[in-house]
């Protein structure tokens, strides 16, 4: 008989949303449910109901929007909570109560007879009410055992449908999640949920080590939002399953990538470049030994095919890079340098990333084209300097002078800020050789403080739909933002005009 599937519980609306600072208005929770059903998860714990009115409605519409996925909320155990549940015309309730010693005696003053009732009494309010009930005993897993199994097997008794485990303030190692879930299921016979906080970086091989040993489904977040360090995130844990433990799922895993930009974008979370399978990096290449290997073959320096997770692979220009790569990266522009100037062009750019310079692709095609003396390859626009008038009760306005293929132009625009004034005099001056639209802009800060490093990211795409990426980064964000446009603006063109050539 084959395998179960592993159930995928996603919880980036609710835990993830608890992450600090976090909050996403009724119409983005809607948007992000319909992500996750459409990525393949099986469950969506859509909120909180208790906590607003704008929660309560954006469950009720995501409830009601047709979707795949199964759709769960969380209440405390209590019948006003389940109230709030059953108001949101959800039909699957995930309730929960600390069964911990440290929990029952600060937080709810309860004493374990008091905490035993008020769950079982949960169980069976929801039960009462046609709700299927996912029972959580919160901090399960520094919960005395014994207690532990007491309540779960009260649950149970009471009509619960699913146990969850949650490692609450990710305090357990997946040797004690193995036994935690050993008792478990040696004391019942429902099925055994995980819900693993990231407080040590463990979070992903614990909810694995309670796969392993019987558990039925994970609680998880895109990109590992949620509380403090997050809890286990989905991409890692799926993508872990999958290649390393052979299991199943329903995920559409070639959708990772893409559901998790969505989710950092609206939840205005950046995900860390190293972060595994969805981090601007997992798939980069700099060092010209990595680099030989994966242009050999990717699976030298690359555990899985970028594709898989709906990505590209790229190489990094830069001191660490060698023949090969660079050789790969003009390629890619239709460039092919002989041997010696394919050799210049490296020594060269080495020479620039020496003086701490980030090489971005206009840089090295401007180097290939000093050195092959083809001025195709150089920038088109160059930047001579640009103006900005900004403040209250004034309209912000740019004046923008550049040098677009030889010729001097400028130009003015308005807009609702700054940037938006500057990037649209650029975008003016581009209109008549490349008519740009922004895709994406995005806006980090790197270091703290009024002073702080921000980093600017832009994808534009033009009008025959080549879409390239730039980044840049400045003390001041209105620099940043023109050089990232200028950047963009630049591959674009050059892409264009050394395609068109051949
Ligand atoms: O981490 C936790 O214990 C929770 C509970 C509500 C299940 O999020
Ligand atoms: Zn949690």
């Amino acid at each position: 008989m084959s395998e179960e599937k592993v159930r995928i519980f996603d919880t980036t609306l609710r835990d993830g949303e608890q992450t600090p600072g976090v909050t996403v208005t009724p119409e983005q929770k809607v948007q992000i449910a319909t992500r996750l059903s459409d990525l393949g998860v099986d469950a969506i714990e859509a909120g909180f109901p208790i906590v607003s009115h704008g929660e309560m409605q954006a469950i009720k519409t995501i409830v009601n929007s047709g979707l795949k996925a199964e759709i769960c909320g969380l209440a405390r155990a209590t019948e006003t909570d389940i109230d709030a549940a059953i108001k949101c015309d959800l039909k699957y309730v995930h309730t929960f109560i600390a069964t911990s010693d440290i929990h029952m005696k600060f937080k709810l003053k309860m004493t374990r007879e008091q905490v035993l009732e008020r769950a079982v009494h949960a169980v069976e309010y929801a039960k009462k009410h046609g709700l299927a009930v996912e029972f959580s005993a919160e901090d399960a897993t520094r919960s005395d055992r014994p207690f532990l199994l007491q309540v779960f097997k009260a649950v149970e008794q009471a009509g619960a449908d699913r146990l969850d485990i949650p490692d609450t303030v990710g305090y357990a190692t997946p040797q004690y999640i193995t036994q935690v879930v050993n008792d478990v299921r040696a004391a019942t016979k429902l099925p055994i949920s995980m819900h693993c906080h990231d407080d040590f970086g463990l979070a992903v091989a614990n909810s694995i080590a309670g796969i392993n040993a019987g558990a039925a489904c994970a609680h998880v977040t895109i990109n590992g939002l949620g509380e403090r360090a997050g809890n286990a995130s989905l991409e890692e844990f799926v993508m872990a399953l999958q290649c390393l433990y052979n299991k199943k799922h329903n995920i559409k895993t070639q959708m990772l990538y893409e559901t998790s930009r969505f989710v950092s974008n609206t939840m205005g979370i950046i995900v860390q470049p190293n972060k595994a399978i969805i981090g601007e990096n997992a798939f980069g290449h700099e060092s010209g030994i990595h680099t030989h290997g994966i242009l050999n073959n990717p699976l030298t320096y690359e555990p899985i095919s970028p594709e898989l997770v709906g990505r590209k692979r790229w190489l990094q220009a830069g001191k660490h890079a060698g023949a090969h790569g660079i050789n790969a990266m003009l390629a890619e522009f239709g460039i092919t340098p002989t041997e010696e100037q394919l050799k210049l062009i490296v020594e060269k750019q080495k020479d620039v990333a020496d003086k701490g310079k980030a090489i971005t692709t206009a840089d090295l095609l401007s180097i290939a084209g000093e050195v092959m003396h083809n001025a195709q390859f150089e920038e088109k626009f160059k930047l001579y300097d640009f103006h900005i008038v900004t403040g209250m009760n004034i309209i912000p306005t740019a004046v923008v002078r550049l040098n677009a293929e030889g010729k001097d132009l400028i130009s003015s625009e308005t807009g609702v800020g700054p940037v938006d004034a500057a990037l649209k005099a650029i975008q003016k001056i581009a209109a008549d050789v490349a008519s740009i639209k922004i895709r994406e802009y995005k806006l980090d800060s790197i270091t703290g403080g009024s002073d702080a490093l921000a980093e600017v990211s832009v994808k534009v795409e033009d009008k025959n739909g080549n879409i390239v990426s730039a980044r840049k980064a400045n003390e001041d964000i209105v620099v940043a933002s023109v050089e990232a446009m200028m950047d963009a603006i630049n591959k674009v063109l050059l892409k264009k005009v050394l395609y068109s050539k051949s």
